[in-house]
């Protein structure tokens, strides 16, 4: 039987996010530049999509740029937001086909101009898409979008919006960038690191976490399966006992 034979489409993550490592070491190993690395990387998010879409997964989240990747050197931060904007224009067409909605969390304020300019485009053609919500995660940290969220609520509290003791983790969600998708169920991580690093820290407490030592640019639609059949032999008990859940 082969992967996708086991999955059960009725027991699909709704939300599935991914963090996306590997890249500059697949290159490495192959003595590529890095560049190479994020270029093949695009193709295996191409497959995932198509794969997840296809599946019937509602949501699916991918960290593409981090706060701390401003820091890397200028030509591969220039390299990754080049390969976004041409991405963007050339995979409209497959958002379009897949009915694909696409969606973005993170200091966008931060991007260059095109590709804010491009981001909001395929944003607003894509915007009536229901198969699945596709949400890019650019210039994104989980600490920033906390501390942002604190700003916001002191700000109402201060000019009597909001009382504390109104304060609960709905506001908080109603708050957060992520405040139109549900929960992750299911957090990926490539490349045989075994950490969240600054993704979605509020959104994952009770998601399930599948570590693979495959490179990003070598994700397939089988290691995908693998991630989603381990994920669906799991009893989810967010904090409850195996007897009341059942
Ligand atoms: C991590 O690999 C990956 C990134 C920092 C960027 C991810 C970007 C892509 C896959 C391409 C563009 C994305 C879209 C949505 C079109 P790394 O460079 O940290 O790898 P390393 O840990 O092996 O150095």
């Amino acid at each position: 039987m082969s992967l996708i034979e086991s999955i059960n489409t009725e027991k699909l993550p709704n939300h599935l996010a991914i963090i996306m490592d590997g890249n500059g070491r697949w290159a490495k190993q192959k003595g590529l530049l890095r560049s190479l690395g994020h270029e093949n990387g695009t193709k295996s998010v191409k497959k995932t999509v198509e794969a997840c879409a296809k599946l019937g997964i509602g949501n699916l989240t991918l960290y593409a740029f981090s706060t701390e990747n401003w820091s890397r050197p200028k030509l591969e931060v220039d390299t990754l937001m080049k390969l976004l904007v041409h991405s963007l224009k050339k995979e409209l067409k497959t958002l379009q086909k897949n009915n694909i909605r696409l969606n973005s969390i993170g200091n966008l304020s931060k991007l260059p101009s095109p590709i804010l300019k491009e981001l909001d485009e395929v944003i607003e053609k894509t915007k009536n898409n229901s198969r699945m919500t596709l949400t890019l995660a650019l210039s994104y940290g989980s600490r920033e979008e906390l501390l942002n969220v604190v700003k916001i609520i002191s700000d109402k509290v201060k000019n009597n919006i909001i009382s504390v003791e109104d304060i609960n983790e709905s506001i908080i969600n109603q708050h957060l960038y992520t405040r139109n998708l549900p929960d992750v169920d299911l957090l990926i991580r490539t490349s045989g690191e075994h950490r969240i690093s600054n993704f979605l820290l509020w959104q994952i407490a009770y998601s399930e976490l599948f570590f693979t030592e495959v490179l990003w640019p070598d994700f397939t639609e089988e290691n995908l399966y693998e991630a989603i059949i381990s994920y669906q032999k799991r009893e989810r008990r967010f904090g409850k006992t195996s007897e009341q859940i059942k």
